[in-house]
């Protein structure tokens, strides 16, 4: 069994790991050619997963293809479809999720509670936006938008021409009303060939300058209620969208309990990460299961609560993560290196998780390893 995965980053070096003791091979097509998924496996293409012939030419001797990032051009992904290659997730849905305007209308005529949202066109659209919903309003691009490089908030008319000036060179635009939630939650869910789901625990994301920073899990986290209506929505965009693989959705809990359903990323997800250590079977193990159509894993926690801090860069270094001793010496506490050769300010380099009963305490043991590390 020869499982390609398009791009070799920290993600799909996480899904390499998870699932070589089955047996499995794993190939990486990636442009960098000691790529942090690439060091651990020995199939590896370099090229280009936009160039449809390094794509077909990668394609060739893999039993499966899954990726680690949708901004893939969904129509390559059809040509492999076409040549009868099992992509997973499939054309459709990349196209889907690409855009998160088609994203947002798709939710909401499935009647997906969604914040109110409108397509851009030009100044006028979110003048008249906003008087309907009142200032602030969010300005997103509706493609090519991660760690919040797509998003510009509006506070008054004033700010309107240097937000639509700030994104335009990244595509098309719509509007949001600018939600001021009171936590912002996420949930990982998988679901194989034959329609079996699995729901990971909801967990809190707190991020820091638009980038996830730390994840709490904890069995007692959010009340009984919000789980289940969590879940609810979360089985019903799977099977809306006829999902094979592990899916990340991101959502905002308001004030009054509400959840609004933020985005959906069709792949494994840096809010999942604490899986690894703190749930049976990981995100990434079930999600080769899922693509394979092999029976799903539980995905109860193995502990009260887990803390996932990532290790992001703070300067442009040669990071020097090799001296892990004074994060080892807690017990519970994993440390992941995706060995990156440069660090960068906002790049993620590793992440540390901590398994404790006791959320806080968790919270705090992660906090003083993530300082024990310099990048
Ligand atoms: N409608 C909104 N109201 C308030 N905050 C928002 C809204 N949309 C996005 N954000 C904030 O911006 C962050 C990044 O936005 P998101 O749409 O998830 O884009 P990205 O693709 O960059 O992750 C979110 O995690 C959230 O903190
Ligand atoms: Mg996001």
């Amino acid at each position: 069994m020869k499982i390609g995965i398009l791009g070799g980053g920290q993600l799909a070096r996480m899904l390499i790991e998870s699932s070589y003791k089955f047996g499995f091979d794993f190939k990486i097509l990636a442009n960098e050619e000691d790529s942090p998924a690439g060091m651990v496996t020995r199939y590896f293409q370099k090229g280009d997963y936009n160039n449809e012939s390094d794509l077909i030419e990668f394609a060739k001797d893999c039993d499966v293809i899954t990726l680690e990032n949708e901004f893939i051009d969904y129509k390559k992904i059809e040509a492999l479809e076409k040549l009868n290659k099992k992509v997973y997730p499939r054309s459709k849905v990349i196209k889907l999720v690409q855009d998160k305007f088609f994203q947002k209308d798709t939710l909401l005529k499935a009647e997906i509670p969604v914040a109110d949202f409108v397509k851009v066109e030009n100044k006028e659209d979110i003048i008249k936006f906003a008087k309907e919903h009142s200032y602030p309003v969010i300005l997103k691009s509706r493609t090519m938008g991660y760690d919040g490089k797509g998003n510009y908030k509006i506070d008054s008319e004033s700010d309107i021409e240097e937000g639509i000036k700030t994104l335009k060179a990244r595509g098309e635009l719509m509007c949001e009303k600018f939600i001021n939630f009171d936590k912002e939650i996420a949930v990982q869910a998988v679901r194989n060939h034959k329609g079996e789901i699995e729901v990971f625990p909801v967990v809190e994301t707190v991020q820091k300058n638009h980038i996830c920073n730390i994840v709490r899990a904890s069995k007692n986290l959010f009340d009984e209620k919000i789980v289940k209506k969590v879940n609810e929505i979360t089985k019903k965009i799977l099977e809306q969208l006829n999902y094979t693989g592990v899916i990340g959705i991101e959502m905002f809990l308001t004030k009054n309990n509400e959840i609004l359903v933020n985005e959906l990323a069709p792949r494994v997800h840096n809010s999942g990460h604490y899986t690894i250590e703190g749930c049976y079977t990981s995100q990434f193990e079930n999600h080769i299961r899922a693509i394979l159509d092999l029976p799903l894993g539980n995905t109860e926690m193995t502990s009260g609560s887990a803390v996932m801090i990532n290790i992001i860069g703070e300067k442009e270094s040669e990071p020097d993560m090799e001296d892990l001793s004074g994060v080892l010496r807690n017990e519970k506490t994993y440390v992941h290196n995706y060995r990156k050769k440069k660090s960068l300010p906002g790049r993620k380099m590793g992440h540390i998780t901590v398994l404790r009963d006791n959320l806080n305490e968790a919270e705090k043991i992660a906090n003083e390893c993530r300082r024990m590390i310099d990048v």
